[in-house]
């Protein structure tokens, strides 16, 4: 009968609503905006460099991260497969994060050190050259278009106003750092360093 009247009451069910929403916002978000575990980074993190920040930008603009995750789940078929188990200590530098929600690839997030530079390159010129039954497309346009350097200063400056540990010199440098490499040098740059700081066991 009770809940009768609030079927029936638009602005009481409204009011009844937005209080679940909050109590449930305070009891399972806020905590964790104050939970070391989740806002600390973890040892031996750093920030990525100029080349491997391009390198992020351009996994992005390709969409990489819509076939492919970066967050390893905590169950024994994903660490057996994928190494240690993902922890978002690794991800605080992170922004945005990268970590997808699709898995037409294999997960990504220790991929660094798992293959040589040459193979990633190969990979990424043509997938099927190295891996015959692959069905991922083919990024030859990366060999071709140098990184676009004008604006990675700005970017990591950006980023250091958020928080992200880079000294000066590290800002001042970006753009000599990045100027003249190639884009598919950013991007296995980026793809190399995934992952590394904690082992993956393979
Ligand atoms: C349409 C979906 C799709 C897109 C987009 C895509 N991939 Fe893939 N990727 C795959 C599939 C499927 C495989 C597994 C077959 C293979 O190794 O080629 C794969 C494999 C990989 C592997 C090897 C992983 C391993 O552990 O063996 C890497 C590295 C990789 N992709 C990087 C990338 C990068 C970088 C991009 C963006 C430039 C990208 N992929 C875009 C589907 C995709």
């Amino acid at each position: 009968m009770n809940h009768e009247i609030v079927e029936k009451n638009v602005g009481l069910m409204a009011v009844l609503i937005v209080l679940v929403i909050s109590g449930g916002f305070l009891a399972e978000v806020l905590p964790l905006f104050f939970s070391k575990e989740v806002n600390q980074p973890i040892e031996g993190l750093k920030p990525l460099n100029a080349l491997e920040l391009e390198g992020r930008d351009i996994y992005r603009r390709e969409g990489c991260h819509v076939c492919h995750t970066q967050q390893i789940r905590p169950f024994r078929a994903e660490t057996e497969r994928y190494g240690h188990y993902s922890v978002a200590g690794e991800f605080v530098y992170d922004r945005p994060f990268m970590w997808g929600s699709k898995r037409t690839g294999p997960d990504l997030a220790r991929v660094g050190g798992r293959y040589s530079d040459a193979w990633q390159r190969m990979h990424l010129y043509d997938p099927r050259s190295v891996v015959p039954e692959s069905n991922m497309p083919a990024f030859p346009w990366l060999f071709e278009d140098k990184v676009d350097h004008t604006i990675t200063v700005q970017k990591m400056r950006t980023l250091q106003r958020l928080g992200v540990p880079y000294s000066d010199e590290e800002v001042a440098g970006a753009a000599d750092m990045v100027q003249g490499e190639f884009e598919i040098d950013a991007l296995v740059a980026y793809l190399q360093q995934l992952g590394t700081v904690i082992s993956s066991k393979r």
